[in-house]
């Protein structure tokens, strides 16, 4: 049964390749920050808890992190497996998540700091069933979601000056988790600066 984890930097593809992976293994990809972005839209007394850390890059405490990723990934349709994409990103939330379970698999796609800038800049998202977009590939084609026809929408936290924050964090305090599942054998590192049909090939040849 794979328990998959997708790391790397803002905008190296983790919600990209989550879905393809998803769609390839037949398993639910579970993104973190899509999970505090719903909460936030439904309006719930979570949302607001986590709305500021959310909007401004900062990351959201561990106890409700660890909450939310639990209780989702003991729904029904995870118990054959999952992705999880964007946790753990700090090594006390890889201490809470390897208490309740042992993840097969850490994917980091790896990606400059300057195509991060550039791949955000441009990224679209849908408010309905979250796909993702890039305004280069749309070119001002599509302006509802294909899948589901909900709108299509900016994020609030992909600002330069939130973004290279997001990216200082990332560098302090995830790149040590992924170091830590390097030592236990289950991470794999990908080259993510190729096309998004380049990453999904390297990350398959992993499950051959
Ligand atoms: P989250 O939503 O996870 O954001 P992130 O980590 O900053 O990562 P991104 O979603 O920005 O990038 P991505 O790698 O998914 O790239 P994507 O596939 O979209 O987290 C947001 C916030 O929530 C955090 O800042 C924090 O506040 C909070 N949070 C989340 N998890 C937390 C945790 N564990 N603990 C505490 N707080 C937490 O691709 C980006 C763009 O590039 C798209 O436009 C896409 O089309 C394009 N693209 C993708 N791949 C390619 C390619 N190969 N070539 C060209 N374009 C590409
Ligand atoms: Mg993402």
């Amino acid at each position: 049964m794979y328990k998959i984890l997708i790391m790397g930097p803002q905008g190296s593809g983790k919600g990209t390749q989550a879905e393809i992976l998803a769609k390839d293994l037949g398993i639910p990809a579970v993104s973190a920050g899509s999970l505090l972005r719903e909460e936030i839209t439904k309006g719930t007394e979570l949302g607001r808890q986590v709305a500021a850390d959310t909007e401004s890059g900062r990351l959201v405490p561990d106890q409700i992190m660890i909450e939310i990723i639990k209780n989702r990934l003991n729904q029904p349709d995870a118990a054959h497996g999952w992705i999880l994409d964007g946790f753990p990103r700090i090594l006390s939330q890889a201490e809470l998540l390897l208490q309740f379970v042992q993840p097969t698999h850490a994917i980091v796609l790896e990606l400059s700091d300057e195509q991060s800038l550039e791949r955000l800049a441009g990224r679209l998202q849908c408010a309905g069933c979250q796909k993702i977009y890039h305004e280069k590939k749309l070119m001002g084609k599509l302006l509802v979601c294909e899948v589901c026809g909900s709108e299509l929408f900016k994020r609030s936290d992909d600002q330069p000056e939130l973004i290279c924050q997001r990216l200082a964090i990332y560098h302090q305090e995830t790149e040590p988790v992924a170091r830590k599942f390097e030592e236990m054998g289950i991470l794999r590192r990908v080259d993510g600066s190729g096309t998004i049909e380049e990453a999904a090939a390297e990350v398959k040849k992993i499950f051959v």
